[in-house]
């Protein structure tokens, strides 16, 4: 049996592996939140990981809040860097595969052509540096290490854009959405599916980074336009520019993860992501 250790595991993504597990009864899966593991803390992760013979870790602990990492840089980086760095290591010395989940905001999104896996990182942010650092990490690592970057991660669980137009649109009549920005949605339930597969391919993990986001390039606007129309509510969105949206950090303009690395490497199609917000949609019903 394959045993893997999801970090973080209240989290958004934690949560999809979660609602999938009962498909892959060949993987034993363990899901530890922050008080439970904490990764920052290197003797107790250690010790965690050493007593339970685990074979993967897929780290889905990080900070995540992009605007508030402007003001606590310190906290970023001691969870996407150093929190990272005790992962790696422990993983090198008991031989544990690692996958890592990074961003599109290692981007500064100037661009108008699709990224692949090879194209210059420059982050605009605090949140986006701390993870650029985490992915050099794991670069670095002397052991079976690996980057997913995903982009616009929605899904019934945790905070995300589709929960929160469906929040608002359920006492706003108006919603202002920016619609200057624009990404690849990514269903996690997709995402995390992908990365079993990842593990049950048995391809080999060194060091390399694989994009995996949904097909189809979008704005936040339509978007959240998709979002209002498939759930038959009657709220109104106005597009705003980026400008006109108060927030403390500038946001990459157009992220377009290119997908070919993933789709040949496991000869898979991925989900257009209307489809996928279909689907998330009935399930949040
Ligand atoms: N959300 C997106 O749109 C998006 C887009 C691209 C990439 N990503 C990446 O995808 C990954 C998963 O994102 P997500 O949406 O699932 O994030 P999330 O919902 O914020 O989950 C992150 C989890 O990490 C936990 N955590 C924080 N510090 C920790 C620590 N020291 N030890 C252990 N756990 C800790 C958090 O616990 P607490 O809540 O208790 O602090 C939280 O449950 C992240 O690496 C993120 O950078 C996300």
């Amino acid at each position: 049996m394959t045993k893997v250790l999801v970090t973080g595991g209240s989290g958004q993504l934690a949560k999809c592996f979660n609602y999938i597990k009962a498909e892959y009864p060949e993987i034993l899966f363990h899901f530890l939140d922050r008080h439970a593991l904490d990764i920052t803390d290197y003797e107790s992760t250690w010790n965690y990981i050493k007593n339970n013979s685990l074979n993967y870790i897929i780290n889905c602990a990080a900070y995540t809040l992009v605007d508030k990492a402007e003001d606590e840089p310190d906290k970023a980086k001691a969870i996407n860097v150093l929190g990272l760095g005790n992962l790696v290591k422990i993983s090198e010395l008991q031989k544990i595969k690692l996958i890592h989940i990074s961003t599109d905001y290692v981007f500064n999104g100037l661009g108008q052509e699709e990224l692949k896996e090879d194209h210059k990182p420059d982050p605009l942010g605090v949140y986006g540096k701390t993870k650029l650092e985490g992915e050099n990490l794991i670069m670095n690592s002397k052991g079976q290490a690996i980057v997913i970057r995903t982009s616009w991660l929605f899904s019934p669980f945790g905070n995300n854009f589709v929960k929160t137009i469906l929040s608002l649109s359920s006492s706003n009549q108006k919603i202002s959405v920016i619609n200057d920005q624009y990404g690849k949605p990514t269903y996690g339930l997709d995402l995390a599916e992908v990365i079993i597969k990842l593990i049950n391919s048995s391809k080999s993990f060194n060091n390399k980074i694989y994009h995996f986001s949904n097909e189809g390039v979008t704005s936040w606007y339509d978007f959240a336009k998709s979002i209002i129309e498939l759930s038959g509510s009657k709220s109104t969105l106005v597009p705003i520019k980026s400008f006109e949206y108060s927030s403390k950090v500038i946001r990459p303009k157009n992220v377009a993860l290119n997908t070919d690395l993933i789709e040949t490497t496991l000869n898979i199609e991925i989900p257009y992501w209307k489809d996928s917000l279909n689907k998330c949609l009935k399930m949040i019903e």
